[in-house]
């Protein structure tokens, strides 16, 4: 009987523990606005720009003319920069020559884990971008 307590009072403070933890990731996750009329290369369709924004620097890639990505531009393998290639319309690491898709999904490795992609959309002349 006490062993049953004592498991149900584990799973108890678990859950508390995990609530909070996603509490404290929603309400640091942070909208910041980005104007197009700063990052000229962002402006047209195939363009990217690397930006610092709250803290944090983001590749933006202007896909189409009404949609952006924001990466956070580290490599999963080991850590190096990655770059957008406008040429093949991928992410690129030259470090060990990863490749990533748009959306941060690994199309060759030796990285195995996607990129971390921000929300991001473009809204009245301004790009929105989430970041946590
Ligand atoms: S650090 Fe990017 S492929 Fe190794």
């Amino acid at each position: 009987m006490d062993s049953r307590r004592t498991f149900i009072k584990t799973v108890f403070v678990a859950l508390g523990a995990g609530a909070t933890i996603l509490k404290s990731g929603i309400a640091s996750a942070k909208k910041e606005a980005l104007k197009l009329d700063k990052v000229p290369a962002l402006q047209k369709v195939g363009g990217s720009a690397k930006v610092k924004l709250a803290g944090k620097e983001i590749l933006f890639i202007r896909d189409t003319d009404t949609s952006v990505r924001a990466i956070h531009p580290v490599c999963t393998h080991r850590g190096c920069p990655v770059t957008f290639s406008s040429k093949e319309s991928k992410i690129v690491c030259e470090c060990h020559d990863s490749v990533f898709k748009l959306d941060g999904k690994v199309l060759k490795g030796p990285a195995v884990n996607p990129l971390k992609v921000y929300p991001a959309k473009l809204d009245n002349g301004s790009i929105v971008v989430t970041v946590d």
